[in-house]
């Protein structure tokens, strides 16, 4: 007899909750249940087939005869539960043919609509003044294999500052809702959410969010932005943080001069909306980093350099964004401006050059 390797205990007063994360079942335990389980997880050996709550606890797979490979992970216990937790698409049925699949997502959808969508709240927060973009320019250089043979990633940046017409472009090319796409709608696709960016979104939820932090740009003060996809407009949410960007960005001085930079969050309440499984949650970051490509892309479309990072502390974060509560949440930072092209600051060069080999 042995413990199922893959769960997790929650404490749950006056219980507790066994997950087993692989299988997505869970139990609530009472105290007589918890307390054997207790004995048994310190010795499995005291198993009783004549114990009823022995034998429940086998038949809720809480405890197992079969011998269960577990795998070598060298990550921490909570990066195994997060990736095993939502390894394999919850799939009840797979169609076995485009008529059945097209039958099973459609009566999906239908379920999702049947419930309203979360309520876009950024579109309304802050009731503050909107501050208009300017309209997307042409890009100075328009081939596509010349910005991605050409993006790289700086650490060291003048500081100098940016247009305004350029943090238009950045931001519609980015994270706005195209225009260019709006008659670009076919019949599946439902009312309020045919708004398209030009990366790829999981579901069509634009799910992401983008946050400017502006320290040098021409015409536009210091601050935090929200920016609004819809109207390709920005509001002011906080004054610049009274630290360095470096504080807050995993202790990285290199970039403190940077004159803008981008916080993508996501919307996971959309994403819950639509897809109930934790799957959902590694979407949420894969569409991050589209979003963060096309942005380094536009960027260097654009003649800047560019620099991102996912080291941030959440909590300071939050706060900056007045992110106030945990449905929507930061996922990664990237941000752009003039460098001398070097991936590595000055500071550092000059060690690596004291330094003998
Ligand atoms: C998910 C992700 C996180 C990254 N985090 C950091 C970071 O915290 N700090 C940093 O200086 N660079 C960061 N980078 C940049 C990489 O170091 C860089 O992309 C890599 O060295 C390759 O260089 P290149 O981008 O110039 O091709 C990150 C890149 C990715 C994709």
């Amino acid at each position: 007899m042995q413990i199922n390797p893959y769960l997790f205990i929650l404490p749950r007063t006056p219980g507790q909750i066994v997950w087993n994360y692989k299988d997505h079942t869970q139990h609530e335990l009472d105290l007589d249940y918890s307390s054997r389980l207790a004995q048994l997880i310190h010795n499995p050996e005291l198993y009783d087939n004549d114990n009823i709550i022995d034998t429940q606890l086998l038949n809720a797979g809480i405890l197992t005869v079969s011998v269960i490979n577990n795998p070598v992970w060298g990550w921490d216990e909570l990066s195994k539960i997060y990736h095993i937790g939502t390894r394999n698409i919850p799939c009840e049925y797979i169609p076995d043919n485009i008529h059945e699949w097209a039958r099973q997502y459609l009566e999906h959808c239908n379920e999702v609509l049947a419930s309203s969508p979360p309520a876009d709240d950024t579109a309304e927060r802050p009731p503050g003044r909107r501050i208009a973009l300017p309209a997307p320019s042409t890009l100075n250089d328009d081939s596509l294999s010349n910005a991605l043979t050409r993006r790289k990633t700086c650490r060291s940046f003048t500081g100098s500052a940016v247009r305004l017409s350029d943090v238009g472009s950045l931001l519609y090319l980015t994270l706005g809702y195209l225009r260019e796409r709006e008659g670009d709608c076919d019949d599946s696709i439902a009312e309020g959410l045919d708004a398209r960016r030009s990366s790829p979104s999981g579901g069509g939820l634009n799910a992401c969010e983008g946050y400017l932090l502006i320290q040098n740009v021409e015409g536009l003060a210091p601050g935090v932005y929200a920016y609004h996809p819809t109207e390709h407009a920005l509001s002011l949410i906080n004054p610049s943080p009274d630290t360095a960007l470096g504080n807050l960005l995993g202790g990285q001085h290199f970039i403190n001069n940077l004159p803008l930079g981008l916080f993508i969050t996501a919307r996971f309440d959309r994403l819950w909306w639509k897809y109930p499984h934790s799957r959902a949650y590694r979407m949420a970051f894969v569409e991050a980093g589209h979003l963060s490509q096309t942005f380094q892309l536009a960027a260097t479309a654009l003649g800047m350099n560019t620099w991102l990072t996912g080291a941030f502390a959440d909590d300071q974060v939050d706060t900056l964004l007045q992110l106030e509560n945990a449905t929507e949440q930061p996922l990664f930072f990237v941000g752009c401006g003039e460098s001398d092209g070097q991936a590595m600051c000055q500071e550092m060069r000059d060690l690596l050059r004291e330094t003998p080999a």
